[in-house]
């Protein structure tokens, strides 16, 4: 099964890719989470990636492209994806649907995270990242352990000042990427309020994953 996600900043992507793709037995595909292990390492195309994702701006086409092309390739992609943060353009999209015809890949749901921006900002301010288990928590609606609360990270584009770009980002280039899904009959809609079981269950209801598995 190939699914793409798309949302706004703090729709809830990474929280509910973590349970999607447990569910449904596939691979993570998180352009963000790439970007920002490129940052961390300090490579030539971190140090250019950090422009972008500090001032919450997009990273050009090209260089995404291809960090998504090396990543399906790998060997846990093979029984299927889970794009989480891409295609954020419509070139993004147009490179994605050619690349996949040339692997006799095809997609079969683009799930679309519905929030509005004025939910947004608590979510992303109180978000706070494991560095050890990748999880993802939020200090009021999902608390972490307090044994762990020292090591979390707050992301540097979790302010205010920069979620007001980014939303900007999302309206301006990738919202338009519903319209181009929905032309290809791939766009199911998800109400992504309440709590984060309830917004899993919904989702794995669209993909018609058995209740049995948990959420
Ligand atoms: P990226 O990391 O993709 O950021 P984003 O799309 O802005 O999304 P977020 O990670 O902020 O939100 P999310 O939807 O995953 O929410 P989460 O589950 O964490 O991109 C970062 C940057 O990288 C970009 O700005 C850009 O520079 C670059 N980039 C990445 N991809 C690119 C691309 N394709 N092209 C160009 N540039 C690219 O949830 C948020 C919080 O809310 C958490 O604390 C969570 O616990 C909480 N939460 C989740 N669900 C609920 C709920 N139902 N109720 C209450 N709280 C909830």
């Amino acid at each position: 099964m190939n699914l793409i996600f798309i949302g706004p900043p703090g729709a809830g992507k990474g929280t509910q890719a973590e349970t999607i793709v447990r569910a449904c037995g596939i691979a993570q595909v998180s352009t963000g989470d790439i970007i920002r292990a490129a940052i961390r390492s300090q490579t030539a195309l971190g140090i250019e990636f950090k422009k972008y994702a500090d001032a919450g701006v997009l990273v050009p086409d090209d260089l995404v492209n291809r960090l998504v092309e090396a990543r399906l390739v790998q060997p846990d992609c093979a029984a299927g994806f889970l794009l989480d943060g891409f295609p954020r353009t419509i070139p993004q999209a147009d490179w994605l649907q050619q690349s996949l015809a040339k692997s006799g890949l095809r997609l079969e749901h683009v799930l679309v995270l519905d929030v509005a921006d004025s939910a947004i900002l608590e979510r992303i301010t109180g978000r706070r990242s494991d560095p050890i288990t990748g999880h993802i928590y939020h200090l009021r609606f999902d608390p972490p352990p307090p044994h762990i609360v020292d090591r979390l990270v707050h992301r540097p584009d979790d302010t205010e000042a920069v979620l007001s770009k980014r939303l900007r980002e999302y309206h301006d280039k990738t919202a338009p990427l519903v319209d181009y899904y929905e032309r290809l009959g791939l766009v199911r809609r998800i109400d992504a309020v309440g709590s984060l079981h309830d917004v899993s269950r919904r989702i794995l209801t669209v993909l018609g994953v058995p209740p049995s598995v948990p959420a």
